[in-house]
């Protein structure tokens, strides 16, 4: 690097820059933030510093889509905040954190957001967008999504079906949310978990005497989250939303999500670094303070192919990109629920050690290449929440958030050495390929060789506007194609079923009561015609099957 060099111009240099589509070797030259230059023997103002990338890999900075930083949860707040999560981050070469504003039942949507705003602004080391959570519904609510899309750069709520009493929905206001998503051009996104069978199992598991880490598992199995998987997809699919799945944690769940994908449904699943790095072996570990310290919702899965198989998913574009659910809670929170698991408030590391994770796990095994792991673990969150080309890609006009890797070095993960401010790691021990030797936010060199050099507030809010092309192009197209069009018919002038009255008795006496209720039909919920008439001797029953098969947005 030159001394006295100029902050506002870098020139990387000798590099294998790495994009989605492509890798080739360029030098880079960026000015005030974004990427001015690409290419080899640049011809370039003096003064600039420069890094020498020579035989290292040049990727976009990673984009980690789901993190909760000093979220207050469960009656804690979690440890890790705007500053050290963002630090953390940095260090290893996330560039960009998309976190959750996310308050109580009755809060307005507005005051919620400016509160995070307020925590976030001053102590953000990189740059940020906000996800809202959507944890009641009512006509302000609803305007309050419409406001935060025009005029707060939002363009993403999160629902839950979990957490009952607390932040989950019921179906009938599910279907409102996400109507009002579609007209708004926004995303909506769900945490699946079928919230009352959970509610009745934690009970179940107490009256059972497991009070311990493995009851969180036991009362919430793969069934729990893949069940409101499918009913979130076929509930957003009837009012054409986009769909997108958050902390995928089950094979069962990714089934119904690739399989949903394959049937053209305009729905994306996120896999979080727990999920793909370890599994839910641990919640039966004998010490208490482990077992608990992988407590989350929903959980990790003992079976021990779950990570494998979600990086295959990744791998092959059932799933499309990665965030972390960085939430964190230290060893003494987690202990407040030490004879009942329920209150063991849930979360887990993951937003410093995700891009290892994902390089190990599915570059170094062979599963994905050096441009799969850029789509997964930045362009295609990009493309998704409408940051692109802004960020996700090494490209002129971009902003220069860059991580420079070394795809060949190793590093140990470690609670002792990781930058997080909580004192536990899920991935103790994991000895990870891929480690980030420098990270440049928007042109500053932020960290480099171990060290940062960077402060609170240095990131910036990144608004983001709704109807991303990535996702509304085939949810407006649908709209024009997809409608159920009614059937024209002349009136119907045949005979017509008499109610009976409150004592079974046909309310008028002349009615020819066997012929008319025999043939008598109406339409039912769900198309079905149903016979008024009880008799046994007809079905009462039978469901018409439209001409030209069912709609497209038919689940099955
Ligand atoms: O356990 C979790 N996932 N904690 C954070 C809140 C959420 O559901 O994402
Ligand atoms: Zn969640
Ligand atoms: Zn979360």
């Amino acid at each position: 690097m030159s001394a006295g060099a100029s902050h506002s111009r870098l020139l990387i240099k000798g590099g294998k820059i790495v994009n989605a589509d492509r890798t080739f070797e360029a030098d880079i030259y960026i000015e005030n933030g974004i990427i001015q230059q690409i290419g080899k023997g640049l011809m370039i103002p003096g003064g600039a510093q420069e890094y020498d990338a020579t035989g290292k890999l040049v990727m976009p900075g990673g984009i980690d889509t789901h993190t909760h930083m000093q979220l207050p949860f469960m009656g804690h707040r979690a440890v890790d905040d705007f500053y050290t999560g963002t630090k953390a981050a940095i260090a290893g070469g996330t560039t960009m954190i998309l976190d959750f504003v996310l308050d109580q039942k009755n809060v307005s949507l507005i005051e919620a957001y400016n509160k995070w705003r307020g925590w976030a602004d001053p102590k953000v080391c990189c740059d940020y967008s906000f996800h809202v959570g959507v944890t009641w519904w009512s006509e302000q609510v609803k305007e309050e999504m419409a406001t935060l899309v025009k005029e707060h750069g939002v363009n993403s709520f999160k629902m839950f079906m979990a957490y009952k009493d607390v932040f989950m929905l019921p179906d009938h206001d599910l279907y409102e949310v996400y109507k009002q998503c579609r007209n708004i051009g926004a995303i909506a996104q769900m945490h699946a978990e079928n919230g009352d069978v959970i509610a009745h199992e934690q009970k179940r598991m107490l009256e059972l005497g497991i009070t311990g880490p493995e009851g969180h598992e036991l009362c919430r199995p793969e069934d729990v989250e893949a069940e409101a998987v499918l009913r979130a997809i076929m509930i957003s699919n009837r009012v054409n939303c986009p769909m997108y799945i958050v902390h995928v944690m089950s094979k069962s769940s990714a089934k119904v999500i690739a399989r949903a994908r394959r049937e053209g449904k305009v729905v994306f699943g996120e896999p979080i670094a727990a999920c793909l790095g370890t599994d839910g072996t641990h919640y039966w570990h004998k010490c208490w303070r482990h077992a608990a310290g992988h407590v989350m919702g929903p959980p990790l899965r003992p079976d021990t192919t779950t990570p494998g198989y979600l990086m295959d998913l990744l791998a092959n574009g059932d799933l499309e990109c990665t965030g972390t659910d960085n939430c964190t809670f230290s060893g003494n929170q987690k202990a407040l629920g030490k004879d009942d698991f329920t209150k063991i408030p849930n979360g887990v590391n993951g937003v410093e050690d995700r891009m290892s994770v994902i390089w190990e796990k599915g570059v170094a095994s062979g599963k994905m290449d050096e441009n799969r792991f850029v789509a997964v673990t930045s362009t295609n969150a990009a493309k998704i929440f409408n940051l692109y080309p802004r960020k996700g890609v090494i490209a002129v006009g971009s902003d220069a958030d860059i991580v420079v890797w070394d795809p060949e070095a190793t590093r140990t993960i470690s609670a002792k050495t990781h930058h997080q401010a909580v004192d536990f790691n899920i991935f103790e021990g994991m000895v990870c390929h891929g480690v980030t030797l420098c990270t440049i936010s928007r042109g500053k060199i932020v960290y480099q060789d171990g060290k940062f050099n960077v402060s609170a507030g240095d990131g910036k809010f990144i608004p983001r506007k709704p109807y991303a092309p990535y996702v509304y192009k085939k949810i407006d197209c649908r709209q024009k194609t997809h409608d159920p069009v009614k059937v024209e018919r002349e009136p119907y002038t045949g005979p017509v079923a008499t109610l009976p009255d409150e004592n079974g008795v046909p309310k008028t006496p002349d009615t020819p009561r066997s012929r008319n209720l025999h043939h008598a039909t109406s339409i039912g919920a769900g198309g079905q015609h149903v016979n008024l008439a009880n008799d046994s001797t007809h079905p009462s029953t039978r469901v018409m099957a439209p001409p030209g098969g069912r709609s497209t947005f038919s689940l099955f």
